[in-house]
């Protein structure tokens, strides 16, 4: 233990623990920016300066730690000039129009610069610009960028993907792909995790609104949306709402005053790969020797991206079914446009996804095959749903709760699990013990395979043969397993990887909050409406049954082949 004394109140903290840490749990705040607790302490912005008394330079909190005797001025005149002076100089290059900007009201810097009471840049102004594809899913935009390498830092220690990097010396020191590539050409998971660790608005998505919009006004479109499982347990976050405030029905009515035609649920489509996922399993265990093994959940982009360009060897690895994205968007324009009497192109389909890689995935023409043009027309995040519903002046306040619309609207508590890691894996164990045996499973059988743990293994048992499964978020732990794999030091049947850390729920589209992981909170509420859904076993969906009955006949059908399936090793993410 260190004994020091914090603007005169004496602490007492364990050796190591960085002045930042101690003045908070001493009461005082510091004011951040570059920091982000364990991935990046670099130092960088200098907006946490401490004076320590005796000491004639200020100490950056975040990377220094508290000595024995030292006596700390978290917010003397001397520290308050320099923060002042250093936050100055960041905006003096620094594109400041908050007015436009997707952080406004949501930023680090706008906010540092309202409490140090900036209100004019006594410097000449520099901004850097750099090109960039604003067709492309992840947008840089170099003029906001404050060079704190959060991005690089999340990409690298996280991700394990190593798109960004430190360009340039000297003065022109900037951040920039590696080797200034163009992204497009580039490895990069789309994942979005660098997105929601920047601090300004300097990464983001492509805005896909304005497409959706024009679709809405045009009378001739039917347009539909779906909204993805995790969407439903963080979209309140944006308006200070609770989770339990935030229901489904109040997202479902948002969704209608915004203009969405018919509001469906993406827990119906993940009912679905369910149905195909589970039984191309059985089919690949039953297969023995000839068989891929382990198969690999497909139903991630960002990790369907990894394993083509890192690991293409496993590509055959990969489930054959689609995503439950696109598998919604082949039903939409077949079966329901069929219901509705109207041709596929009458109908334009949104998703509304935690996630920006489901921005390029939409694109993919080997994973569309309705006929129209796409299956999935346009794929929003959560955040620009929550900027649909502002723009739409949806009043949170006085919201009534509404249900999806039916058929696909139907979901069971399997399909909301989807959205959280080790989800995938539990609602596919449930259904294929019914698959393999007629009977049901408990509900809550395969808890075993839930965990906050990036890799974890679990063995399951279905009609009496061991299923050995791993679950993994992360894509750095991803390369870990796969690592392991090819050292032929683990083996497994069934492997569920989600390229965000704690799954969708930690989704790169997701709600940003600086500093804070909610991953696991948003991922409880899914579990929470899971055990209190009156169906909680994807084959039970009677919508699944329907569709079978009326359209699909039955899983690994040709007709299912043909629209749910896709052929892995005949495409590349470029
Ligand atoms: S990044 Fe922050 S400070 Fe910069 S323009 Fe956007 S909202 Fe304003
Ligand atoms: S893009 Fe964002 S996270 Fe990366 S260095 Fe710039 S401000 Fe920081
Ligand atoms: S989207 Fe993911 S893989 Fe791509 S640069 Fe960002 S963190 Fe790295
Ligand atoms: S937060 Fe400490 S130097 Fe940036």
């Amino acid at each position: 233990m260190v004994n020091a004394k914090i603007n005169g109140k004496a602490i007492q903290v364990d050796k190591g623990t960085s002045i930042l840490k101690a003045a908070e749990m001493a009461g005082y705040k510091i004011p951040t920016l570059c920091y982000l607790e364990e991935i990046n302490e670099i130092g960088a912005c200098r907006v946490c300066l401490v004076e320590i008394e005796g000491k004639k330079n200020l100490v950056a909190a975040c990377n220094n730690v508290v000595e024995e005797g030292m006596s700390i001025l978290t917010n003397s005149p001397k520290v308050q000039s320099a923060r002042k002076t250093n936050v100055e100089l960041i905006l003096s290059q620094h594109d400041y129009r908050c007015a436009t900007c997707v952080r406004n009201g949501n930023c680090n810097l706008q906010d540092l610069a309202k409490d140090l009471n900036i209100i004019e840049i006594p410097y000449e102004t520099e901004i850097e610009y750099q090109p960039w594809d604003h067709s492309f899913p992840l947008i840089r935009d170099a003029a906001k960028c404050i060079k704190c390498m959060r991005c690089v830092q999340v990409c690298d220690k996280i991700q394990g993907m190593n798109i960004w990097d430190i360009v340039n010396t000297g003065k022109r020191t900037s951040v920039s792909t590696v080797g200034m590539q163009r992204i497009e050409e580039m490895d990069c998971a789309i994942c979005g995790q660098c997105i929601t660790h920047c601090p300004t608005g300097a990464l983001r998505e492509r805005n896909d609104t304005e497409r959706v919009m024009k679709a809405i006004m045009d009378p001739e479109q039917i347009v539909i949306v779906q909204i993805a499982p995790a969407v439903r347990a963080a979209w309140g976050e944006s308006f200070g709402l609770s989770r339990e405030e935030a229901s489904v029905g109040k997202m479902v009515a948002a969704a209608r005053q915004i203009g969405f035609d018919y509001i469906f649920d993406t827990d119906f489509s993940a009912d679905l790969t369910i149905m195909e996922e589970g039984n191309e399993l059985l089919e690949r265990v039953a297969q023995g020797k000839e068989a891929k093994m382990p198969m690999f959940t497909s139903c991630c982009p960002g990790w369907v991206r990894f394993v083509k360009t890192q690991y293409p060897q496993y590509i055959d690895h990969l489930s054959t079914a689609k995503s439950p994205q696109q598998m919604f968007g082949a039903v939409a324009k077949t079966y329901y446009a069929k219901t509705l009497g109207v041709t596929p192109d009458q109908i334009f389909c949104v998703s509304v996804m935690p996630c920006t890689a489901k921005k390029y995935e939409c694109d993919v023409p080997q994973v569309n095959d309705s006929g129209a043009d796409k299956d999935v027309d346009v794929a929003l995040t959560t955040r620009e749903f929550v900027r649909m519903m502002r723009a739409a002046q949806v009043n949170i306040a006085t919201l009534e709760e509404e249900e999806f619309d039916e058929p696909l609207g139907l979901g069971t508590g399997a399909g909301v699990i989807f959205g959280v890691t080790g989800g995938v894996m539990e609602a596919a164990l449930r259904s294929a013990v019914y698959f393999a045996t007629g009977k049901n499973p408990g509900a809550d059988d395969f808890t075993i395979v839930r965990g906050e743990d990036g890799i974890r293994e679990a063995t399951a048992e279905i009609a009496g043969t061991k299923v050995r499964a791993a679950i993994v978020s992360g894509l750095g732990n991803a390369r870990k397993l796969m690592e392991r794999l090819e050292r032929g030091e683990v083996q497994y049947d069934f492997v569920e990887v989600m390229a965000c850390p704690g799954g969708c729920a930690g989704g790169g589209g997701q709600p940003i909050h600086d500093g804070e992981e909610l991953a696991c909170e948003r991922g409880q509420r899914l579990y929470a409406l899971d055990a209190t859904s009156q169906l909680r076993f994807s084959h039970e969906n009677p919508a699944i049954v329907q569709i079978y009955d009326r359209f699909l006949e039955k899983p690994l059908s040709h007709k299912a082949h043909e629209l749910l399936h896709t052929r892995q090793a005949e495409w590349d993410i470029r």
